[in-house]
């Protein structure tokens, strides 16, 4: 992570993941060579991660988010940061979708295009928080590499990340192998993809999360500045 400089200059404050977490998330993307990677939250982390990848070929990185604005903001500061990497930017909205029992938010992405644009070797999940992160590992595991890794920001969250990984783990079992690192920022985990599986989405705190999807989508709809508030 020594090796990581992460610029005051650059980095956009406290709406971007923790200055510590950007050193470890880039320190990981160059110990692992990863290539091709995809994130759900774009921001000053894809500049991170970017410039790692940028010397390597057939570099690949996919920055997924919700929000035009922000996600017109962080290619901006990419395009502008000179780096060379084969970065492409979308927009998705986050609509409701069940999985098995629960009903989540989730990135509109058309169906098919993530395991297309795969294999990918690290997935970043920084997400709008409380919107869209537990989908996200059910869409993106089928487009990982076996061997890969997910890496979500926030991970010490009790009722948030926490709940997530617990649920993951019920859905995936032997076939995920998830670590938190509770030092880095707000706690980082880091879920290695052992095998493939399919999801076995569980029922515990279905009724739950599929109760706070509905306030949250509600939340979207009529206060999208709300979101601005949360970060
Ligand atoms: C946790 S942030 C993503 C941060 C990004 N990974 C980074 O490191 O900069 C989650 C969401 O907040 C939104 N966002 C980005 N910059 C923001 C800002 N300055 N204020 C409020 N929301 C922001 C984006 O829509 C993004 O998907």
């Amino acid at each position: 992570m020594d090796k990581v400089p992460v610029s005051r200059l650059e980095h956009p404050g406290s709406s971007a993941m923790d200055p510590s977490s950007c050193r470890f998330l880039a320190g990981f993307v160059r110990a692992l060579g990863a290539r091709r990677i995809i994130e759900f939250g774009s921001g000053f982390s894809t500049l991170m991660m970017a410039r790692e990848i940028a010397p390597l070929e057939n570099n690949y990185l996919l920055s997924i988010d919700d929000s035009p604005q922000y996600s017109a903001l962080a290619k901006e500061a990419f395009d502008s940061s000179g780096c060379q990497a084969r970065v492409e930017f979308r927009v998705a909205p986050l609509r409701p979708k069940l999985y098995g029992p629960r009903l989540l938010l989730s990135y509109s992405l058309p169906k098919g295009l993530l395991e297309a644009l795969g294999p990918f070797d690290l997935a970043l999940i920084d997400a709008p928080r409380d919107y869209g992160r537990e989908s996200v590992f059910y869409d993106v595991f089928r487009a990982l590499s076996p061997g890969g890794y997910i890496i979500l920001d926030d991970a010490n969250r009790v009722d948030a990340e926490r709940a997530y990984v617990r649920s993951w783990q019920a859905a995936y079992d032997q076939a995920i192998d998830p670590i938190l690192l509770e030092g880095i920022g707000d706690g980082l985990g880091v879920i290695e993809k052992l095998s493939e599986a399919k999801p076995a989405y569980p029922f515990a705190g279905s009724l739950k999360v599929s109760l706070k999807t509905m306030h949250n989508f509600g939340r979207l709809l009529f206060h999208p500045e709300r979101i601005i508030a949360d970060q």
